[in-house]
């Protein structure tokens, strides 16, 4: 049996994008998959097919990562019905960019609530099957906008940022229990979230990467599988950034 056989990791806003990518990965590496999404349990389907076909264990979960209580009860009977939690990967985000003149505390308090304190609910409620276990990898998903900021989005890079603190403040914390905490910082990925942009935008953000590509949601999740292998053992409180080089 290989070390990683049997474990399981729990992939937030996994149906579709980069969380799907991540699950696949995770699966790939020998990992069972919880898949959580918000979205119906239908549109889970075709991620926990696509694990299932790689031969390990998968369950779709219909949860609002924002919902603190709605979350515990998630996690339990992911618990459960897996026999423990390894990993947590704080993936599932969303956007509603505008220009601060134009900002609502709702787009504000959304974004807050779904990508910070989604983070959080999910940490917290994770994190004492973590410690009884003594080992358990956390990976979060923030933005090189939480490391540089951008016009139009002072609620979405105040999340990412905010995922930043969140992330040192456990890895400190729970270092002594040997629970690892990192986050990665995408650039440019091309998702359905990214599919709105207009291709000026696209162009213009083009122009400022280095390897002069896009991002795919594979380049994210290998990073991911990275952060939560055996050689990562001895990283922790670090914000990778996975961008084709735009925030050296
Ligand atoms: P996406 O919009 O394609 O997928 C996001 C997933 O999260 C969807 O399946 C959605 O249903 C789920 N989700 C949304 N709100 C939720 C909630 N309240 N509870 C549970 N699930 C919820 O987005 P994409 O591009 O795959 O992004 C994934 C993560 O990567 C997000 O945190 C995003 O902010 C981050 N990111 C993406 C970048 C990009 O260029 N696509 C760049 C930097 C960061």
């Amino acid at each position: 049996m290989s070390e990683i056989t049997g474990k399981t990791a729990i992939v937030t806003g996994a149906s579709r994008g980069i969380g799907r990518a991540i699950a696949v990965r995770l699966a790939k590496s020998g990992f069972n998959i919880a898949i959580v999404d918000a979205c119906p349990l239908e549109m889970s389907k075709d991620c926990e097919d696509e694990v299932k076909t790689l031969g390990v264990e998968a369950k779709a979960y219909q949860c609002n990562v924002a919902d603190f209580e709605k979350v515990g009860e998630t996690v339990a009977q992911i618990a459960e019905d897996f026999g423990g939690i390894y990993i947590l990967v704080n993936n599932a985000g969303i956007t509603r960019d505008t220009l601060l003149l134009k900002m609502t505390e709702q787009n504000f308090d959304d974004v807050i609530a779904v990508n910070l304190k989604g983070t959080f609910n999910f940490i917290k409620h994770c994190t004492p099957f973590m410690m009884k276990k003594r080992e358990g990898r956390v990976v979060s998903i923030s933005s090189i906008v939480g490391l540089e900021g951008q016009a139009g989005q002072v609620n979405y890079s105040a999340s990412k940022a905010g995922i930043i603190g969140v992330t040192k403040s456990c890895a400190r914390e729970l270092a002594s229990r040997n629970i690892t905490f990192n986050a990665i910082a995408p650039g440019y990925v091309e998702t359905p979230m990214t599919a709105v942009l207009t291709d000026k935008q696209k162009e213009a953000i083009f122009e400022m990467i280095p390897l002069k590509r896009y991002g795919q949601p594979e380049d994210i999740a290998n990073a991911v599988n990275f952060l939560c292998s055996a050689d990562a053992s001895y990283i922790t409180g670090q914000v990778l950034s996975v961008d084709g080089g735009m925030h050296m």
